[in-house]
């Protein structure tokens, strides 16, 4: 992929830190069961999302936004440690993330290309770790209706998105369902950590 900013670390999780995560994971939505949001304009979303951290984000009739509850009233439970080493050893920043999104594709699912640009700050960068069934992601200029490049995400594998990448338009046309066995009923977890507000 040849976007300034855009860096894939590929596999940069083994199985046991994959596994290890897909744990944290499970208690974040158990404590933040994850929903199929809707859209603006009432359009259920393919993917399942819940967030950790101090503000999660979610989308409804009233728009996307971040929230510093769920939909369903309770607290962000906090972002698992062992994401958050892996932020600074990454990052190198002592800035922690805000969110900690958790999308789950299942079969079919996908993910219209987009910006993420309702953070602050956009000198941060936008750090996103893939588990389980590989997806094919997409990215584009800041513009949209640019030419786009693609690659297959696997387990295992880091994005970082920073630079001229940060505000690049991205998505996910599709997963290859059950190509993975690291999700006993397969899909795909795509972790999105983003620092939201610019004052820590
Ligand atoms: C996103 O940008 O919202 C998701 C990216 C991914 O699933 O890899
Ligand atoms: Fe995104």
């Amino acid at each position: 992929m040849k976007i300034g900013g855009f860096e894939l670390l590929k596999s940069y999780l083994n199985s046991a830190d994959q596994l290890d995560l897909v744990n944290d994971l499970r208690s974040v939505a158990q404590a933040a069961p994850m929903r199929s949001p809707v859209t603006r304009w009432g359009k259920p979303m393919s993917v399942k999302m819940t967030s950790a951290g101090r503000v999660g984000w979610i989308s409804d009739r009233r728009g996307y936004r971040y929230e510093p509850q769920h939909p369903d009233g309770m607290d962000w439970p906090p972002i698992p440690d062992r994401i958050l080493t892996l932020w600074k050893d990454i990052t190198g920043l002592t800035r922690q993330p805000d969110c900690c999104l958790i999308n789950y594709y299942g079969e079919g699912a996908r993910m219209g290309l987009h910006q993420d640009k309702d953070e602050v700050d956009f000198s941060y960068p936008v750090l996103t770790i893939s588990l389980g069934d590989d997806g094919l992601f997409r990215m584009g200029g800041t513009e949209r209706g640019g030419k786009t490049q693609s690659v297959w995400l696997t387990s295992g594998d880091v994005v970082v998105m920073g630079g001229e990448a940060r505000l690049a338009y991205h998505g996910v046309d599709r997963i290859r369902f059950g190509s993975s066995s690291l999700l006993p009923d397969g899909g795909r977890i795509n972790v999105t950590l983003r620092v939201v507000e610019g004052v820590s």
